[in-house]
């Protein structure tokens, strides 16, 4: 059994660095965005994110040491996000990590990073602590820039994908309609911000999907319904309407992602239920899902908004809980797109 171990996340554009221990307590964690960099370009650029990962992740690791009480002689392992992501922005993480373990004689493993947003919920620290335990059997709806998936989860690596999203993800969504309300990149958290207090009901967007008796997802025809009606209004009429379309837009994603949650309950009878991933920052999903939990007597978690978006926490716990079953990886290890089959179960994968 390993006690602490320091975990690595740069698989997309934000460069995240902590120290976690194996109960999932995080005793230290620094994280940079990028968002000012992709910014000018209306999104990620791969390029881009590889270089200020290589620019911010040792200055990052000196800064956490520096920080943290946890000493680097008593961390035992590095957890580096290794899948799936973008390959030159995973290499410069998965190099670090090498080395780190390599010249300072500590352990190796290579994460998915989807399982570190299924587990991100079950971190602790000063201000807060998980109501249920990982290995309790629970739902989770992991909402991302990339992904969005309900997993009926029976333990540690034991994921079943119920259904995913058939085209974008939901923050892909959020994002490409903050962009065509000219909100610039990225729009998902602007789009929340905008929406508040605005009228869910002003404009009728599709639920596609939505009576489907199934776990997949689609936010395409919501995109594209959205084009069309923003491209048939004035500029002076959209900022005029701005929150109430925020607001109505937002009430869409929500609706379909609780009425496919709602569905997985019916199914699986399954209780426990959490919402993760950068989109389960959103303030209107937080709200309606604490509701919806309520009303059905379901016990939901959703982590704090630190663990919410891309974070090296949720690495380093699943990357320690794997190790102290005895998983390693050796130097061989190495970055892949796409997670690996042996990763995921069923039919929505
Ligand atoms: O998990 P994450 O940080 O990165 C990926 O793994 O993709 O998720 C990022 C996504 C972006 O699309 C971003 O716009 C969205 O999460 N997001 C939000 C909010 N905060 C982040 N979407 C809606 N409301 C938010 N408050
Ligand atoms: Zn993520």
């Amino acid at each position: 059994m390993i006690s602490f171990c320091l975990a690595i996340e740069t698989s997309c554009d934000d460069t995240s660095i902590a120290i976690v221990d194996h109960r999932g307590f995080v005793h230290g964690m620094v994280s940079a965005h990028q968002d000012l960099k992709h910014a000018p370009f209306g999104g990620i650029v791969p390029e881009v994110a590889g270089r200020n990962h290589l620019a911010n992740l040792l200055p990052l690791l000196d800064t956490l040491l520096q920080k943290s009480s946890v000493k680097l002689e008593q961390i035992e392992a590095v957890a580096v996000t290794n899948r799936p992501g973008l390959v030159g922005s995973l290499i410069v993480g998965i190099v670090t990590a090498k080395t780190l373990a390599q010249t300072l004689n500590k352990k190796l493993i290579g994460v998915n990073h989807l399982e570190g947003h299924i587990l991100a919920p079950f971190l602790s620290d000063e201000t807060y602590a998980p109501s249920f335990n990982y290995s309790e059997p629970f739902l989770a709806l992991a909402i991302s820039g990339g992904h969005t998936s309900i997993y009926q989860v029976a333990g540690l690596g034991d994921y079943e994908v119920l259904g995913s999203t058939l085209d974008d993800a939901a923050g892909e969504a959020f994002d490409k309609f903050g962009k065509m309300m000219g909100f610039g990149f990225p729009g998902g958290v602007k789009v929340d911000q905008v929406s508040l207090g605005g009228d869910v009901k002003k404009y009728d967007f599709p639920r596609s999907m939505i009576r489907e008796d199934n776990y997949m997802m689609s936010f395409s025809g919501l995109k594209a319904s959205a084009q069309r009606l923003i491209e048939s209004m004035a500029p002076e009429e959209i900022r005029k309407n701005e929150r109430d379309l925020c607001a109505s837009f937002q009430e869409a994603i929500v609706d379909i992602l609780l009425a496919k949650l709602q569905r997985a309950v019916e199914h699986t009878g399954i209780s426990k239920i959490v919402i993760t991933g950068g989109v389960s920052a959103n303030t209107r999903l937080r709200e309606r899902g604490a509701a919806w939990a309520k009303v059905n007597s379901l016990e939901l978690l959703i982590p704090p908004l630190r663990y919410c978006t891309d974070n090296a926490a949720m690495i380093g716990y699943a990357g320690i809980l794997r190790i102290n079953r005895g998983e390693i990886d050796d130097l061989t290890m190495g970055p892949s797109p796409n997670s690996y089959v042996k990763d995921f179960k069923g039919r929505g994968r």
